[in-house]
């Protein structure tokens, strides 16, 4: 028997997912995104080259390994075409390796105008959406009105495109105020994409399973984090999809009985992009140079900037409580635990062990209001000042450092099986093998 292993991010996102799924790819047939778009941004690096990665799974650089795009992705057909040609341009074999679910819905010029124009429309309270239609694409979904993968690929694309279309400039034009979009120009983007797809589409779902009952490994790779699930993050400042572990199962159509091993990927500290409620952040702003010193050292020597969009991510302190909730809510077997070398040099490290609520909370609430009325209650470490960056022991590590994952694996109830400390492929403990645990 094979084993099934899903790597997801704990957090807000940007944990370093696509740096171990690539390194766990050693071992394996197969890696399958289920859920997101090219809202992701994923980064590779093997031998200091660097590989940015948004819709095609972080195992592409594994010439062995397939890559699935399954139906509970939505789909940018410019972004998928145009990353696999960078990818090509750089030496990698796509075709005959990647592949995408028919079923997957598809953003479309018309999903980019309305998420753009929503953000202009809520201002200051705007969720700082990565612009990329990722919002108005799952609401299609829902609402019944998706144009698939395959949809591209059959006949009738107009009279499918053309009332959605409707819809659309309708409420572009009525109630944002902005432009309406030229249903023939749509049309045309959409039929441009159709023959250069065809060749990556494929019944995902059974090859999983054919993949699955030959006794392949496989391993499913989360986009975002738990804290951008539309359900269990911090509402409405969330993604639109589930990001959680639940996801796989929606998102591949492979069972929950056949998952393994849950790997949460959980930053050494916090980072998020975007708008939305963070009680540890540490707020520092890059372009005045002004704010907490201690957010300072994270997003510089963290060098925390999107790697889809390049804003400044907002940093602060590990956050338990969150992570704990994360552990329960992905069912985690195991933590990996990234970025450790980011904290070297703090003389003392905090950690959000608990939270004080003021009193209109109500209790059991798990949204922005709720975490608004939160105030973080702290335990305080001690740092270190020796390097930890590119240590493939843990004997190389600081006893203060060897201290703090120690606490956190209290904290979090949960073992921590894989440090990382740095970008590098190379740069990596690992403790526990999740294909061998
Ligand atoms: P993802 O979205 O979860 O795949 O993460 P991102 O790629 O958006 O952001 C993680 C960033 O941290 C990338 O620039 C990685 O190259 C980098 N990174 C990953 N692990 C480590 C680490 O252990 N130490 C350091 N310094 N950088 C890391
Ligand atoms: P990876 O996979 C961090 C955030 C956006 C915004 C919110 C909604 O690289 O970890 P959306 O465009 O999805 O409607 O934006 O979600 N967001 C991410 N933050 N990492 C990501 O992906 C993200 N994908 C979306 O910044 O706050
Ligand atoms: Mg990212």
């Amino acid at each position: 028997m094979g084993k099934n292993v899903v790597v997801l991010g704990s957090q807000w996102g940007d944990e370093g997912k696509g740096k171990i799924v690539d390194i766990l790819t050693e071992h394996c047939a197969g890696v399958t995104r289920y859920q997101g778009g090219h809202n992701a941004g994923h980064t590779l690096v093997v031998g200091g080259k660097k590989t940015v990665l948004h819709l095609i799974p972080s195992g592409i650089l594994h010439p062995k390994v397939k890559c699935f795009i399954g139906h509970g992705v939505v789909v940018a057909p410019d972004a998928l075409l145009k990353e696999i040609g960078v990818l090509q341009d750089s030496g990698v074999t796509v075709a005959g390796r990647l592949f995408v679910s028919p079923n997957a819905p598809v953003i479309l010029p018309h999903h980019i105008a309305l998420d753009q124009a929503r953000e202009a429309h809520r201002g200051k309270l705007k969720i700082g959406t990565t612009g990329r239609g990722i919002g108005p694409a799952y609401e299609d979904k829902a609402a019944r009105r998706s144009l698939k993968v395959a949809d591209l690929l059959a006949p009738g694309l107009e009279q499918k495109l053309a009332p959605v279309l409707d819809y659309y400039n309708f409420l572009l034009t009525q109630y944002y105020k902005a432009e309406a979009l030229d249903p023939a120009e749509v049309l045309k983007a959409a039929n441009s994409y159709a023959e250069s797809l065809r060749p990556y589409v494929l019944d995902v779902t059974g090859k999983l399973h054919e993949l699955r009952e030959a006794g392949e490994n496989l391993l499913f790779e989360g986009a975002q984090g738990t804290l951008l699930d539309v359900d269990h993050g911090t509402y409405p400042y969330v993604t639109s999809s589930n990001t959680i572990a639940g996801g796989v199962c929606t998102g591949s159509g492979f069972g929950p009985l056949h998952l393994d091993y849950v790997l949460g990927i959980t930053k050494a500290y916090t980072t998020r992009v975007g708008s939305g409620p963070f009680p540890t952040e540490l707020v520092y702003d890059v372009a005045s140079d002004s704010g907490d010193p201690i957010g300072k050292h994270l997003g510089v020597n963290g060098h925390e900037f999107g790697a889809t969009t390049g804003r400044q991510r907002r940093c602060g302190w590990f956050d338990a409580v969150n992570v704990r909730r994360a552990v329960q809510i992905n069912s985690m077997s195991g933590i990996c635990l990234t970025k450790l070398d980011v904290l070297d040099g703090l003389s003392e490290i905090q950690i959000c062990t608990a939270y004080e609520y003021s009193e209109d909370h109500i209790p059991g609430s798990y949204d922005a209001a709720s975490f608004n009325q939160a105030t973080p209650v702290y335990e305080t470490m001690p740092g270190w000042s020796e390097s930890t960056v590119g240590a493939t022991e843990l004997s190389q590590l600081p006893a203060n450092a060897q201290a703090y994952i120690k606490r956190l694996e209290e904290l979090v109830s949960c073992p921590i099986t894989i440090i990382s400390t740095g970008p590098d492929r190379v740069e990596t403990i690992i403790l526990d093998d999740p294909f061998k645990a």
